[in-house]
C-alpha cells in the first residue's frame, strides 16, 4: 500500500516568531507544487504566527511537547486546546531529548498521547534505543515496550492519525545516520508492534518516519526503504534552503 512520504521539521529551541515568518514566506515557492507532505514543529510562542501564515502554503504548524492535562495549576505547562486554538494541527510526543533531559516516561507518554487524540492534535509519537540499549542488542525490547505502552487503551478508529517517528537517540544530532539497513529493519518491527496491536490493515496505514541527522544527501536513499514514510529533521531543517532541497530531494519517489 502506498502512503504518502512526510517531512517533518522540528525546529527546537530555535527561531522567534518574526524568524519564523520569514522562514516560512522564503521556504513557500520553493516547495510549490511538491507531493510530500510538509509539517513545522515550531516554539510555542511562534504557532499562532507560523499558523497564519503557513495556511496558504499547504504547511502543517505543531508544536513540540504537551501537557498531558485537560487544564489545571501546572505553572509553566501548556495544554493542547490551547497549542489547537493558537494553530497547531500536530504534536511531537516523547521525544529523545524531552525523554533523556526531561526524564519523560513512556507511562506520561502515552497519558500525553491519549490527550492529544482526545483534544484533536495529531500525535507523532517519537520512539528509539539509546547506545547502550543498541549495544546490548535490546532494540527490539526498548521499541515493543514504547510502542505498546504509548498506544494502550488508544481507540482502534483513532489510530489512523497517529505517525511514528523512528529515532535512534545516539542519532539525534550526532552527524551519522543510522544505516539504511539498520532504519528499515527498525521501521519494519515498528510496523509489527502496531500490527499485533491493531491488525494488518491499520498498521499498513502507519507512517512510520525516521529522524536523525537526516539531511540533503541521505534523505533520498533513507525514503527509498520499504517501511520509511518521511523523517523528521533537526539541525538541517533551520535553513529554509536546506529544507526546500530536502523536500525536493524527495520528489518522485512515492
Ligand atoms: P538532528 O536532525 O539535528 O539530528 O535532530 C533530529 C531530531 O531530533 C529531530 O526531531
Amino acid at each position: 500500500m502506498s502512503r504518502d512520504l512526510i517531512i517533518i521539521a522540528n525546529w527546537k529551541m530555535y527561531k522567534t516568531a518574526r524568524e519564523a515568518t520569514d522562514f516560512i514566506e522564503h521556504l513557500a515557492p520553493k516547495i510549490e507544487g511538491c507531493k510530500s507532505k510538509v509539517f513545522i514543529a515550531v516554539p510555542f510562542t511562534t504557532i499562532a504566527s507560523a499558523a497564519a501564515c503557513a495556511k496558504h502554503v499547504g504547511v502543517a504548524i505543531g508544536a513540540q511537547n504537551m501537557n498531558d492535562a485537560r487544564e489545571g495549576a501546572f505553572t509553566g505547562e501548556i495544554a493542547a486546546l490551547m497549542l489547537k486554538e493558537a494553530g497547531a494541527s500536530f504534536v511531537i510526543l516523547g521525544h529523545p531529548e524531552r525523554r533523556q533531559i526531561f526524564g519523560e516516561t513512556d507511562e506520561l507518554i502515552h497519558r500525553k498521547l491519549l490527550r492529544a487524540i482526545q483534544d484533536d492534535l495529531q500525535p507523532i509519537l517519537c520512539v528509539g534505543e539509546t547506545l547502550v540499549e543498541r549495544e546490548e542488542g535490546k532494540i527490539h525490547e526498548v521499541l515493543k515496550k514504547q510502542i505498546v505502552s504509548a498506544l494502550a487503551d488508544v481507540p482502534e478508529k483513532d489510530i489512523d492519525k497517529l505517525i511514528i517517528a523512528y529515532e535512534p537517540i545516539w542519532a539525534v544530532s550526532a552527524r551519522q545516520t543510522a544505516s539504511f539497513k539498520h532504519v528499515q529493519d527498525a521501521h519494519s518491527f515498528c510496523r509489527k508492534c502496531v500490527e499485533e496491536l491493531f491488525g494488518k490493515r491499520k498498521a499498513n496505514r502507519v507512517p512510520i518516519i525516521y529522524g536523525g541527522s537526516v539531511n540533503a544527501n541521505n534523505v533520498k536513499e533513507l525514503v527509498s526503504q520499504k517501511d520509511v514514510d518521511g523523517v523528521l529533521v533537526g539541525g538541517a531543517s533551520l535553513d529554509p534552503d536546506t529544507l526546500s532541497t530536502i523536500v525536493q530531494n524527495c520528489e518522485g519517489i512515492r
